[in-house]
C-alpha cells in the first residue's frame, strides 16, 4: 500500500503540471504549523528561481487546480508562497479500509527479503548479567523483531563470551577447589562426567574472585593464561570442562533472557568456530593479506583517507595466542558458509566503536565477506543512574540484570495493588507484564547510542511517554470492545467512517502513516521510531477518547464507525508492542 506522502506528493505533482509547472515541484511535507494546516508543500518557492515568477503566483495557480481535488479538502496559498493543506475526510476513511484490510496494516514487504544475522545480548559465560546487558538485549531483540515484520528472514545468535581469559580463570578456580578432578588430569583417556560438577552461583563465584586475585598474583595469572591456551587448543579435559561451563551458564541464561521475552535461535560462543581459526589464519596468510609485526599476526586496516588513527587488526598475538578479533573474523567465516546472510548486525555498547571499524575492514579487505554484504554495527548507550553515572545498586555495587527486573516488578506490584480490585495472583501477573513493558520502553525509547538515565518512578507511571502508559491505553480500548460485545455489538461487523471531529480525524492520520513509520524503522534499526509512533498514537486515541461518548451514542452508525476506528488502533499498538518485544494484558 503506497505511503500517505506520496499519494499526496502524487495529488500535489499533477497539479503543478496541470498549471505548467515541474511535478517534482509537488513534495509534500508534514505540516510545521500543524496549527495552520496538516500538511504543506513549499514546491512553489523552489519554483520561483526556475520559472522567473513570484511565489505566491505559483501557488495560487496550483491551488486553483486542486479545487474539487478528491484528496485535500483545502489548499490554501499563503504568503509568501506556501500551500497549506488540509486532508479530506472521505479519502482519508479510504486508506482506513485499504490498511484495516491488507495484511500488516499496509507497510511494503520486501521484494526481496534479506537473509540476517544478528549478534545481540552481548552474554560472557560464567559471568551474571548486569543491567547494561538489557541494553544489547532489548534493542536486538526488537531489531530482530521488527526485520522479520518487514519480511525479512532474521537468525539471532547470542555468541556468548566464551574464549578469553575468563575461561583461564574459571578453570584455575575450579582447580584450585578441586585439584583432584579428572579434567586436570592430562593422562586420563575415559569419559567425562555427564552432569557438571558445579552449579552457576559456584561460577559466579569463582570467576570474580579468581579475576581478582590474578591481578596481584603473578604466579596465578600465569596459570590462568596457561589454562585459557589448553583450552583454546582443545585440550581435552579443559575443552570438557569448557564445555559444561557453558551448559550450566547457558541455562541459566536462558533463564534471564525468556525473563525479558529475548530469545535467541542459536546459542553459540565465541569458541563455536575453534576448528576454524587455523583456517582463517591460513587464508589470511595466504591471501598475502596479515604479516607478522613485533611478533603478532596482523591486518593493516588504515585507509587514505582516515582522519583518526587506525590500528591493524591483530589476527594472533605474538604467543599464538588468538584473541576477540580472531573469534570475530572467524565467525564471519562461519556465519557466510552456514547462512550466507546479506546483513550481519552487531550490537555492543558504544566503547567497542574503533574496535567493530577495525573488524568490518579486516573483513572486507581480505574478502571473508562479498562487497555486497552489508555489516552493521549498532553501538548503544550507558544506562545510567540520577547522578548520571553507571547504574548500580544502592550500595554503589553493579546491578544484577535479575535484581533490576524483581526491583521494576516489585514497584509494579504496588502500583496495580493501590486502588484495584484484583486477587493477588492476578496481580502478580499483571505486574510482570507491565513491568516488562516499563524496561522494555523505558530503554528503546531512547535512540540507542544515546546514554539514559534510568528513573523507576517514571518507568513505571502509568502517564507520560512509557511502557504502562502505551498498555493502559490499549486495555482503556479492549474494555470498550468488551462492553461493545457484552451489549451485542459485533465488532467484526462494525464499518469504518469518516472522521466526525478534529480529534477523530487527528487519530485517522497518525493511523495512515503506520506503513511509512515501520519501513523506516525497519531500514533504520530504530526501535525508537516505533515508540515515538505508539505513543503519538496513544495520545491522539486519548484525545478522542476524552471528548467522545462512544458507547453510548444513538446513531448506530456513527457508534460503529468509532467501534471500528477503535477495533484498528488497537490492532496496531498491539503490533507495535510486540515489535517492540512486551504483550498486553486484559485489564489493568
Ligand atoms: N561478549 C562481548 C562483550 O561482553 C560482546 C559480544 C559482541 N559480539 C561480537 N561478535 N563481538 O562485550
Amino acid at each position: 500500500m503506497k505511503k500517505l506522502l506520496d499519494l499526496l506528493t502524487e495529488e500535489m505533482g499533477q497539479a503543478f503540471a496541470a498549471a505548467g509547472y515541474d511535478a517534482a515541484l509537488g513534495k509534500v511535507g508534514i505540516s510545521n504549523r500543524p496549527d495552520l494546516c496538516e500538511f504543506q508543500c513549499n514546491g512553489a518557492m523552489a519554483g520561483a528561481k526556475q520559472y522567473h515568477k513570484a511565489p505566491i503566483m505559483i501557488a495560487n495557480e496550483v491551488a486553483a487546480k486542486l479545487e474539487g481535488s478528491k484528496v485535500f479538502a483545502e489548499a490554501a496559498a499563503v504568503a509568501p508562497g506556501f500551500l497549506n493543506l488540509k486532508l479530506d475526510k472521505e479519502f482519508l476513511k479510504d486508506i482506513l479500509e485499504t490498511m484495516a484490510k491488507e495484511p500488516k496494516f499496509g507497510m511494503e514487504i520486501a521484494a526481496k527479503p534479506k537473509k540476517i544475522v544478528i549478534d545481540y545480548g552481548g552474554a560472557n559465560v560464567a559471568k551474571p548479567l548486569h543491567v547494561g546487558h538489557l541494553r544489547s538485549a532489548v534493542i536486538g531483540e526488537s531489531v530482530k523483531r521488527i526485520n522479520r515484520y518487514a519480511g525479512h528472514e532474521v537468525i539471532g545468535d547470542a555468541h556468548l563470551g566464551d574464549w578469553g581469559l575468563q575461561m583461564g580463570l574459571v578453570i584455575v578456580g575450579l582447580k584450585e577447589r578441586y585439584p583432584d578432578w579428572v579434567y586436570f588430569d592430562e593422562s586420563y583417556t575415559g569419559d567425562y562426567p555427564e552432569v557438571a560438577p558445579f552449579t552457576i552461583a559456584e561460577l559466579e563465584e569463582i570467576y570474580p574472585a579468581s579475576s581478582i586475585r590474578s591481578k596481584s598474583d603473578a604466579e596465578y595469572k600465569a596459570k590462568a593464561m596457561e589454562a585459557t591456551f589448553k583450552f583454546q587448543q582443545g585440550v581435552r579435559g579443559y575443552w570438557a570442562l569448557g564445555e559444561k561451563i557453558r551448559e550450566v551458564s547457558i541455562k541459566d541464561l536462558k533463564k534471564n533472557y525468556t525473563a525479558l521475552n529475548v530469545e535467541f535461535e542459536l546459542w553459540n560462543g565465541e569458541s563455536t568456530i575453534k576448528d576454524l581459526i587455523p583456517e582463517m589464519v591460513q587464508y589470511m596468510k595466504d591471501g598475502g593479506y596479515a604479516y607478522v609485526s613485533d611478533g603478532a599476526l596482523v591486518v593493516d586496516v588504515k585507509e587514505e583517507t582516515d582522519t583518526k588513527e587506525m590500528p591493524p587488526c591483530m589476527i594472533l598475538k605474538s604467543d599464538g595466542a588468538s584473541l576477540y578479533n580472531t573469534t570475530d573474523l572467524a565467525t564471519i567465516m562461519d556465519r557466510v558458509r552456514n547462512f550466507d546472510p546479506d546483513q550481519i548486525i552487531y550490537l555492543t555498547d558504544k566503547r567497542q566503536d574503533l574496535y567493530f571499524q577495525q573488524v568490518f575492514r579486516c573483513a572486507r579487505k581480505t574478502k571473508l565477506v562479498k562487497p555486497e554484504v552489508d555489516l552493521k554495527w549498532i553501538g548503544f548507550g550507558t544506562v545510567n543512574g540520577a547522578d548520571g553515572k553507571p547504574f548500580k545498586t544502592r550500595d554503589g555495587g553493579v546491578m544484577r540484570l535479575e535484581h533490576l527486573i524483581r526491583d521494576t516488578q516489585e514497584e509494579m506490584y504496588r502500583k496495580i495493588r493501590e486502588g484495584r480490585e484484583m486477587s493477588e495472583e492476578e496481580a502478580r501477573k499483571v505486574a510482570n507484564q507491565v513491568a516488562l513493558a516499563a524496561l522494555i520502553y523505558g530503554d528503546l525509547s531512547n535512540q540507542a547510542s544515546k546514554d539514559y538515565i534510568f528513573d523507576m518512578e517514571k518507568f513505571t507511571s502509568f502517564e507520560g511517554d512509557t511502557g504502562p502508559y502505551i498498555l493502559y491505553t490499549i486495555v482503556r480500548i479492549k474494555s470498550i470492545l468488551a462492553k461493545f460485545a457484552e451489549q451485542g455489538g459485533v465488532v467484526a461487523n462494525a464499518k469504518l467512517q469518516a472522521a466526525q471531529s478534529d480529534a477523530e480525524k487527528a487519530l485517522v492520520m497518525q493511523l495512515v502513516q503506520f506503513n511509512a513509520m515501520m519501513e523506516g524503522a525497519a531500514t533504520e534499526l530504530a526501535p525508537h521510531r516505533v515508540c515515538a509512533y505508539v505513543y503519538e498514537l496513544a495520545n491522539d486515541f486519548n484525545r478522542f477518547y476524552h471528548e467522545t461518548k462512544i458507547l453510548t451514542e444513538e446513531d448506530e452508525t456513527k457508534k460503529a464507525g468509532w467501534i471500528a476506528l477503535l477495533e484498528l488502533t488497537k490492532n496496531v499498538m498491539l503490533d507495535c508492542i510486540s515489535v517492540l518485544g512486551f504483550e498486553a494484558p486484559e485489564k489493568m
